[in-house]
């Protein structure tokens, strides 16, 4: 069910990175339900096909699924012309593709830090990059042309082994803050999305990967349960609509009040 006009992006086109599994397949089915063209990409074809399949039944909608790495930057170009060539431009882009193991500093390798800084925060500019010249072509038709990061709270506090993850979505944050500056006055605006505890993802799989952990967890969320992609999807439809034309440059928090509770020096307990 949704409160949004399941019209309000018919004719416009999306490309959403990581769009094959969780978070961001949520996103694009709910892109589409709306009228949108999707584009989904990642590394894995199967995935996407799937993805694809399942999204496109849903919806009666083709989606186009093409693989490739954010880290590579003509993969990311091919990626932006196929999906130009079959929709005809591009309007929105969704950045969700990331990496994420859960580790302390003393045991993460250089590669480690080095592949997600690469995956989530390069990866970011190279799908920004790379739509930019499409996103402008959107804005200069007035088509509401726009960017959403996803991106995560953990940065706003010190969380034990999630320094990669930190540091890339931190640095993601910034780039989109520059990102709303330097292209607000051309007509696209830039916004993040910041999951906080989401269930059924593979993001909370590997943190919190037991019964015991995820019932620890739920206790420090002040609505006391894990968001769903659904609300996730919802938070990205907003920013994504004419409902939110003149909100740029903002981090949109759907936690929960997660990240602001802290049980303080007494243990407090929610
Ligand atoms: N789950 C949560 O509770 C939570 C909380 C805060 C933030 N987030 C953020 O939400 C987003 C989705 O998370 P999720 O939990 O739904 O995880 P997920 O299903 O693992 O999604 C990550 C996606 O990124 C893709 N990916 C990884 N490396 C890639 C690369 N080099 N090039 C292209 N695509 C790549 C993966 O597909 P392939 O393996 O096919 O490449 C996968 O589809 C992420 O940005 C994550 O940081 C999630």
């Amino acid at each position: 069910m949704s409160i949004f006009r399941d019209d309000i992006l018919a004719g416009k086109t999306a490309l959403i990175t990581g769009g094959g599994t969780g978070i961001c397949k949520g996103i694009a089915l709910r892109f589409a339900a709306h009228g949108a063209n999707v584009a989904i990409t990642s590394r894995k074809q199967q995935n996407l096909d799937t993805a694809a399949d399942e999204i496109g039944f849903a919806t009666n909608k083709k989606i186009l699924a093409i693989a490739a790495d954010v880290r590579k930057p003509e993969e990311v170009e091919n990626v932006v012309a196929k999906t130009v060539e079959t929709f005809g431009g591009i309007d929105i882009l969704v950045s969700g593709a990331a990496g994420n193991f859960p580790v302390p500093i003393s045991q993460l390798s250089y590669n480690g830090f080095r592949t997600v800084v690469d995956i989530d925060l390069q990866g970011t500019f190279n799908v920004s990059k790379a739509c930019f010249p499409h996103l402008l072509a959107a804005a200069e038709k007035h088509r509401n042309a726009n960017v959403i990061c996803i991106s995560a709270t953990l940065q706003y506090t010190g969380i034990p082994f999630q320094s990669h993850v930190s540091a890339a979505k931190a640095g993601i944050d910034a780039f989109m803050r520059t990102m709303a500056t330097e292209w607000g006055p051309m007509g696209i605006r830039a916004n993040c999305v910041a999951p906080g505890p989401i269930g059924d993802t593979e993001g909370m799989r590997r943190l919190a990967p037991t019964p015991e952990l995820t019932e620890r967890a739920m206790k420090h969320v002040p609505l006391k349960r894990f968001g769903t992609i659904e609300e996730i999807a919802d938070a990205c439809l907003f920013l994504v609509s004419d409902a939110a034309r003149y909100t740029t440059g903002t981090i949109h928090v759907v936690d929960g009040g997660q990240w602001l509770f802290s049980p303080g020096v007494g243990g407090f307990e929610l």
